[in-house]
């Protein structure tokens, strides 16, 4: 078939606001826009101005309205703890509503802000759709997060309740949520004034009493009394949540989504990018801590009347590099969205694929991978065990969707290892040099968007206008940063290299170097330190730690180290997977005193580098390759 995406995307550009329009006719509205775009509003304008609607209505009680109330909604598989249940939309509505019966009768209304903390568990779903059907804004914390970054949150989204589990549950351990929610109510300025939380049988917890309420009991009891609890209309402007992202400090990014325009671009991407028809199974294998669950496990699938699968597991090990395809099989899965690295691991258990060949995956037409570099051979290995075609698209936390695409639904164009393709309708993007200047093809330069993004991407960061505008609209007038770097070729396809700033992606998560080094540099005997990504075959990428200690000091370094790596995992969480750190006697700098850490990044990958015109003095560059070298040896001996 031949793709109409040039057609498509020709569309949007000569009429924009009609592209929308018409989107935005897939959408129960119940007082339409009263501008598509109103270019006057917001930060650079906002989308569906004037309109009024409901996220949750759209997701669940249209579908039960309208011919789908037996329909699986929620497949929950959870090969950790070895449940699986299945959720009609009719049973969907009838727990989402007396959620928000026990929240409304708490207190909760539009406007307010709630913190789901929570594993990969049906009720997590059911916490975010119920916030939306009462207008109220959630804000979900990834349960691999310390009690640090939760507080931190809490601090900056100042929450009226939060949600969460006594537990989640990883490989090696149980998790305990509640231990880690008290600390970080210890520490954080703002209380929630209730708590609820789900008990689970593999690790309940005490309740603090006054604060704590047993989510089960009240949901049974809300549905015992029948309450109905009708959507709550809210402008399509309005917030639906908050999602914290990595910046370049420690201080997390509040991305704000809205309702309507969200809606649009997500409803719009499951046929034209995810080629899902209502009534199939979608599973994104993510976790709804991430921008990817959010959009590709909660709102998409249930806005288009998808069946989506909670999958509670890891691709390998839970009980064998099978899993997945288990899964596809079991549940007659249309498309697969996962990492990279959630591949690399399954090709490095199962190289011959020998997992593969026992199921029947006969029903899947498409594996989609996002979230970080796709290197080719993953790819292509990928391609020959599943025999299906396998499309990267790159997005950001910032956008909720894909900004480049193959786009399955209108036609696949032809593949470029190393590429996600093109921009999709909505992204005129565009490669500009450090000044500003546009750049030819095949050319690397900074990758940004004009303006206006589309529907669906931040229109602010959380209660931080000036922010917002610092991070993404200062430093290219009429364009958004994106903050990776990369190229288009003379056919329009982009190539995603790198990041410009100090954020690293490790198994397709977002991480903060700058929040690591401030972590280190509260260890008392350290002087300072830096924090760089190094490739690993993996992951993609890991965090390596260098920290040059003050005068004085004559600890054992091996103990400085395993403190270092302690206080990272306590203070920012096991997410960080900051595992390596290395005490040298000097950083790299330039002689302005700025350190150099992408030449120790080439250093560290054994990558060819030019010595930097400015810097200091280049002898301490062969001490960093001397405490490197020592350290491989060390591996391979
Ligand atoms: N709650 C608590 N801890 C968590 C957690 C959660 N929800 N998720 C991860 N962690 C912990 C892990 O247990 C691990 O702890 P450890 O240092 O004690 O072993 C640490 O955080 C690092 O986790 P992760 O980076 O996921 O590594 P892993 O070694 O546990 O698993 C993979 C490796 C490849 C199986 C895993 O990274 C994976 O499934 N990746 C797929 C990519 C993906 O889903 N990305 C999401 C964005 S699309
Ligand atoms: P997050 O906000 O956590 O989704 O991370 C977004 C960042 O991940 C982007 O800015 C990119 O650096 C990286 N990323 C996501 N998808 C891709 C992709 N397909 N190719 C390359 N990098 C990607």
């Amino acid at each position: 078939m031949t793709s109409r995406y040039h057609e498509v995307y020709k569309s949007w550009e000569e009429d924009p606001e009609a592209f929308w329009a018409k989107a935005g006719e897939e959408i129960d509205w119940s007082k339409p826009a009263e501008k598509i775009f109103d270019p006057e509003m917001g930060m650079y304008g906002r989308w569906f101005a004037g309109a009024e609607t409901n996220t949750c209505y759209n997701c669940v009680d249209r579908h039960v309205e309208r011919g789908r109330p037996g329909q699986p909604a929620i497949i929950y598989d959870s090969p950790i703890t070895g449940a699986k249940r299945t959720i009609t939309y009719q049973e969907l509505l009838s727990e989402v509503e007396a959620l928000a019966a026990v929240l409304r009768e708490k207190g909760i209304e539009k406007g307010d802000r709630v913190i789901v903390y929570m594993p990969m568990v049906p009720e997590a779903l059911f916490a975010m759709l119920a916030c939306a059907r009462l207008g109220a804004v959630h804000s979900v914390v990834f349960g691999g997060f310390a009690a640090n970054e939760l507080a931190t949150r809490v601090n900056d989204c100042e929450p009226k309740a939060i949600i969460s589990a006594s537990c989640g549950i990883e490989p090696n351990r149980v998790v305990k949520y509640k231990p880690l929610l008290d600390q970080a109510l210890d520490i954080a300025r703002h209380q929630p004034e209730f708590c609820l939380v789900v008990q689970r049988e593999q690790g309940p917890c005490e309740l603090t009493e006054g604060r704590d309420y047993d989510y089960l009991e009240l949901v049974e009891a809300a549905k015992n009394a029948g309450t109905k609890v009708p959507p709550v209309p809210v402008a399509a402007t309005d917030p639906l949540y908050i999602l914290y992202t990595s910046g370049t400090t420690g201080r997390p990014k509040g991305v704000v989504r809205d309702n309507g325009g969200h809606m649009v671009a997500l409803k719009w991407s499951m046929k034209a990018i995810y080629d899902i028809d209502p009534g199939e199974v979608f599973w994104a294998a993510s976790d709804v801590g991430w921008v990817v669950g959010h959009s590709y496990i909660v709102y998409a699938p249930l806005l288009h009347g998808c069946t989506t699968i909670v999958f509670e597991g890891k691709p390998v090990g839970t009980p064998d590099a099978g899993v997945f395809w288990r899964v596809i099989e079991e549940h007659k899965v249309s498309a697969l969205f996962t990492a990279p690295t959630a591949f690399r691991a399954i090709k490095k258990e199962d190289p011959q694929g020998e997992h593969v060949g026992r199921y029947d995956l006969s029903q899947m037409r498409t594996l989609f991978l996002a979230g970080e570099r796709a290197d080719p051979d993953t790819i292509r290995w990928a391609q020959d065990q599943l025999g299906v075609p396998v499309v990267d698209h790159w997005w950001q936390t910032e956008t909720a969707w894909a900004i480049a695409a193959n786009p399955a639904g209108l036609g696949l164009l032809p593949v470029k290892y190393g590429s996600p393709t093109v921009a999709m309708p909505g992204y005129k993007i565009e490669i500009l040099d450090d000044a500003g200047h546009p750049v030819g093809p095949n050319t690397l330069g900074n990758i940004v968007v004009k303006l206006p993004l589309p529907p669906a991407c931040l229109p602010t960061l959380w209660n931080a206008d000036e922010r917002f505008k610092e991070s993404y609209l200062l430093e290219f007038p009429g364009y958004y940063k994106t903050a990776d770097a990369g190229m288009l070729d003379d056919e329009g396809y982009v190539y995603v290299m790198s990041r410009t700033d100090d954020i690293i992606n490790v198994a397709g998560h977002r991480l903060s170097t700058g929040a690591m080094e401030e972590v280190l540099s509260n260890h008392p005997d350290v002087a300072e330190c830096a924090v760089i990504g190094a490739a690993d075959a993996l992951k993609g990428q890991m965090p390596m730690g260098f920290v040059v200690l003050k005068s004085g000091r004559d600890r054992d370094p091996l103990e400085i180290q395993k403190e270092c790596i302690r206080l990272v995992r306590e203070e920012i969480g096991p997410v960080a997977a900051f595992k390596t750190v290395h005490v040298v006697h000097r950083l790299p700098k330039t002689r302005s005193g700025k350190i150099l850490r992408a030449t120790m990044r080439h250093i560290v990958d054994h990558e060819d580098f030019r010595m930097p015109a400015t810097i200091d003095d280049p002898a301490i560059l062969d001490e960093i390759k001397g405490v490197v070298e020592h350290v491989d040896q060390m591996r391979v001996s």
